[in-house]
């Protein structure tokens, strides 16, 4: 296997300081576990950003760099200001709402589309000094969308792959982006660009012939004398790692003592970063509503809804915080007794351990986004249940969703709809819940997160190397 030059905005590993010390600790989440496998065996490198590094005394940044280099990364350092513009500004202020349909989180006046530029250059830089010929070169995701561009500028032959892990939205909302070209361009850059659902593949291929004038056939765009290739790679989990931690004896316990804390009470959860596109507003307005018109369900159930605190610094998730936690309030001053709250919201982060225990001591999952370019959670969650029992309530809107069908799928637009599948997760027979959950679970085993990197990498290893323009070959 060639050597794999894996390109992210953040590191799968996170540098932290705090008065104790200094400490490097593995990211969780599927982008690290899955690309770990590949990471090792092609004896690569991952390059991308440590987290903030500005506070460290050199000696202390030494030391991070000596363990940096040891784990086959390579740290691109961002100043604060460029996270306050790239990353905060541009990345997650502008192409975060804008891909996920919701403009009107978007500022009216964005000044931060320069430094995207410039930390994209310096991405590409840092892979560029690492690149060996026959290297593969794999760039990921929404922050990154300039990189394939600038290297296939600079490595006309180089196989450069790109993967977008959110939505690639309808061409309208696309179109409105100033800078539509120059996204479209970069990405064009790559030899292979892989999404999620063949929706999103669609979606760009409509762009690309609309803003670009450039043409497509089935999966490959002619393109500047190349050709690039479309492909849909639905990412999966590490479905065996968490299968072991469902199992494991302190999960165990944790599971029977929440279910004896619930006394009897059946657990609705909701597990999310903090984030306006996951649909958790609505979630609990259906709730309210629920217990608003189902008066014999208060004090009989309750949402466990872990909001995982992320990009607290931009303020569209600043002021959602705001708009969440008063509606958790609201709700429990109106259903609430001495003795129970309908809605135990928890606004922090949670070990993998933990997670699992909550995956397994829920009765109904709520997976809800109004738009999410898979959605891990849900099949996290499938994968957590061991014992086979547990509903999925799944949005249309998730990725996710074209490959879990059994679910009880729902738009989280249509608060009635919402309270409808609430009722139909509490009554579905145990015969049809198990049977339901076999299927999903078969379906996440088969297309787990390994056969989702592997079937990528293989495609772009077997593809024609690029020649360059004016080449006579
Ligand atoms: O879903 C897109 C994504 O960038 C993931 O890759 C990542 O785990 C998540 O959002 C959180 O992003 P951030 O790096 O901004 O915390």
């Amino acid at each position: 296997m060639p050597r794999l030059l894996l390109v992210s905005n953040r590191l799968p590993v996170t540098v932290k300081a705090d008065p104790r010390g200094v400490t490097v600790t593995p990211s969780a989440g599927g982008l690290a576990t899955g690309l770990s496998g590949p990471h090792r065996s092609s004896d690569g490198l991952w390059i991308g950003w440590p987290g903030d590094v500005s506070k460290l005394k050199p000696e202390q940044l030494a030391r991070v760099n000596q363990e940096l280099a040891e784990l086959k990364t390579v740290p691109v350092q961002l100043s604060a200001s460029e996270v306050a513009r790239y990353y905060e500004g541009f990345s997650n202020g502008v192409l975060w709402p804008l891909f996920h349909y919701l403009l009107h989180r978007i500022p009216i006046d964005v000044h931060d589309w320069d430094s995207y530029r410039r930390v994209n250059q310096r991405f590409a830089d840092a892979v560029i000094a690492q690149y060996r010929e026959d290297d593969l070169i794999w760039v990921h995701d929404y922050q990154l969308t300039l990189v394939p561009g600038i290297l296939r500028k600079a490595l006309p032959r180089a196989k450069i792959g790109f993967f977008l892990h959110i939505p690639f939205p309808a061409t309208d909302i696309f179109r409105i982006l100033p800078w539509r070209e120059e996204i479209l361009d970069g990405m064009l850059g790559a030899d292979l660009v892989g999404f999620h659902t063949y929706g999103y593949l669609r979606h760009f291929a409509k762009s690309i012939v609309r803003t670009l004038d450039a043409s497509f056939s089935i999966d490959r765009v002619p393109y500047q004398g190349r050709t690039i290739r479309l492909g849909v790679f639905p990412m999966g989990i590490d479905v065996a790692a968490f299968e072991k931690l469902a199992n494991d004896e302190d999960v165990i316990a944790q599971v029977t003592g929440m279910r004896e804390q619930a006394k009897g009470q059946q657990i609705f959860l909701g597990v999310d970063r903090l984030d306006y596109t996951k649909g958790i507003q609505r979630r609990l307005l259906a709730m309210e509503r629920l217990l608003e018109r189902e008066p014999r369900l208060r004090g009989r159930v309750r949402l466990v809804q872990v909001a995982v605190p992320s990009r607290e610094k931009v303020d569209a998730y600043a002021s959602f915080r705001r708009e969440l936690e008063e509606t958790v309030g609201r709700i429990n001053g109106a259903y609430g007794s001495v003795g129970q709250t309908p809605i135990h919201y928890l606004y922090r982060s949670f070990s993998q351990k933990q997670v699992t225990a909550l995956y397994r001591a829920a009765d109904v999952m709520l997976v809800t986004p109004l738009r999410d370019g898979m959605n891990l959670v849900a099949k996290e969650f499938v994968a957590s249940r061991t014992d086979g029992d547990g509903v999925l309530v799944l949005s249309e809107f998730a990725g996710a969703f074209a490959e879990l069908g059994e679910a009880i799928t729902v738009n989280p637009h249509d608060l009635d709809g919402m309270v409808a599948a609430y009722k139909h997760a509490l009554r579905m027979p145990e015969e049809e819940r198990r049977s339901r959950m076999r299927t999903l679970r078969e379906r996440i085993q088969r297309h787990d997160v390994h056969r989702w990197a592997d079937s990528f990498i293989a495609t772009l290893e077997h593809m024609p190397r690029a020649e360059p323009l004016g080449d006579e070959s």
